[in-house]
């Protein structure tokens, strides 16, 4: 069986006002595929940075509209995100909610990741808000869209985007949940690895559920939807490790699957004029950074090693710049954590060029 790793990252955000949480009990933490608790994060890179960024780079701008419902990012209260090992910080629903303390709930700041370190959805909520922001964070390490399209390797424990949103976000979030939220001030972002057959009718099949989804979180009241697309994952390590074949046929599969989604933020925008949507081109600014190099941005001008990872880091380090003198440089000199994840310095990257585009 070949494996296919696509990656598509929904964003929606919701503002809400913040009346009586429901806390139920905290069971245990999760240990989700793909995610690692992270290395204790020095206290400056919590606190607001200056802004980085290198002025040549273009927007990865696809689309946007704008709605009503949308009164800038400095208004957004409350982020709801969804997706897989991109975007979990492995926050368990049943745990603490997100709180002055802990604006992400549990697990402590900045979460068990992929990223060994914070990840776009931290960056996003501590490091480039200018609000204070609940962020619900949803995403499930080895999540797939639908697993009855495409079931998740991890088995039947892993939350898949459908169950984030029927199971999940609705019955806790959306009704009964003693949180009166509005459509205004609200963001949604996702990231999922769907792990198939590359083959043009599933990705048909899988589009459609996924918007079938964003049906749903419109219908319980989401307004603005930020998605991002699916990185250029035929060259990470795990697929460069592949042959040519290989390679060409997982781009192509993935460009088709951006293409679709580019459809499916189109008819959104079209059928419902209340929406802000943006699309994000993540596919583009990873290929920016392998294309022209790490000065290409501020974030990843840290970077000396685009192509490959080092074992003794795949499973996370002990701080955020740990060096292992079989890797050569540090953790955070490498892009690829392992054959999938990137590390945290993009994710900074992807927060920020986020941030620039939904406030221009
Ligand atoms: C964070 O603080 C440490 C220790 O004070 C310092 O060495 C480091 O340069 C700071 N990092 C940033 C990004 O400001
Ligand atoms: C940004 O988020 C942090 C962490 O929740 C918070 O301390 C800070 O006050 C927020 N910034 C603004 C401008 O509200
Ligand atoms: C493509 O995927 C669909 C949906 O899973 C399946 O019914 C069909 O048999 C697949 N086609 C090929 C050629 O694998
Ligand atoms: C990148 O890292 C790998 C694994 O440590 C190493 O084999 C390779 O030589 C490095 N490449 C560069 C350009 O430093």
């Amino acid at each position: 069986m070949s494996r296919l790793f696509v990656c598509v990252l929904i964003s929606v955000v919701f503002a809400y006002d913040a009346r009586a949480f429901i806390v139920p009990l905290f069971d245990n933490g999760q240990v989700q595929p793909g995610c690692y608790n992270p290395p204790e994060i020095p206290h400056n890179l919590t606190t607001r940075p200056q802004r980085w960024r290198d002025a040549s780079a273009g927007p990865p701008l696809v689309t946007r509209q704008s709605g009503k419902a949308w009164s800038g990012w400095q208004n957004v209260e409350y982020l709801f995100t969804f997706g897989d090992s991109y975007t979990s910080t492995s926050f368990n629903i049943h745990g603490p909610q997100p709180n002055p303390q802990n604006p992400l709930g549990n697990p402590a700041y900045p979460g068990a990741t992929s990223a060994d370190g914070p990840n776009y959805v931290d960056f996003l909520t501590t490091t480039y808000n200018q609000s204070f922001i609940r962020t619900f964070n949803l995403g499930y390490g080895g999540a797939t869209i639908d697993p009855s399209l495409v079931g998740s390797p991890y088995g039947l424990i892993v939350q898949s985007f459908r169950q984030q949103v029927q199971e999940e976000f609705i019955p806790t979030y959306a009704t009964n949940s003693g949180v009166e939220w509005s459509g205004s001030n609200s963001l949604f972002t996702d990231v999922i690895l769907s792990y198939t057959q590359r083959n043009s009718t599933l990705n048909f099949l899988l589009i459609k559920s996924y918007e079938n989804l964003v049906h749903q979180l419109y219908a319980a009241g989401a307004r603005n939807f930020l998605f991002l697309n699916v990185p250029p994952i035929d060259r990470s390590p795990g697929t460069l490790a592949r042959d040519k074949a290989a390679q060409q046929s997982m781009a192509g599969y993935i460009g088709e699957f951006n293409f679709r989604l580019i459809l499916l933020v189109y008819n959104l925008a079209v059928n419902y004029p209340a929406t802000t949507v943006w699309l994000f081109d993540t596919n583009w600014l990873f290929s920016r950074l392998l294309d022209n190099g790490p000065l290409a941005f501020r974030e990843t001008s840290g970077y000396a090693n685009l192509t490959d990872y080092c074992v003794a880091y795949q499973h996370g380090t002990p701080t955020l710049t740990s060096l292992d003198p079989s890797c050569g440089v540090p953790v955070n000199a490498y892009l690829w954590l392992n054959d999938l994840h990137p590390t945290y310095p993009v994710h900074n990257l992807i927060a920020s060029e986020i941030v620039q585009q939904i406030t221009r």
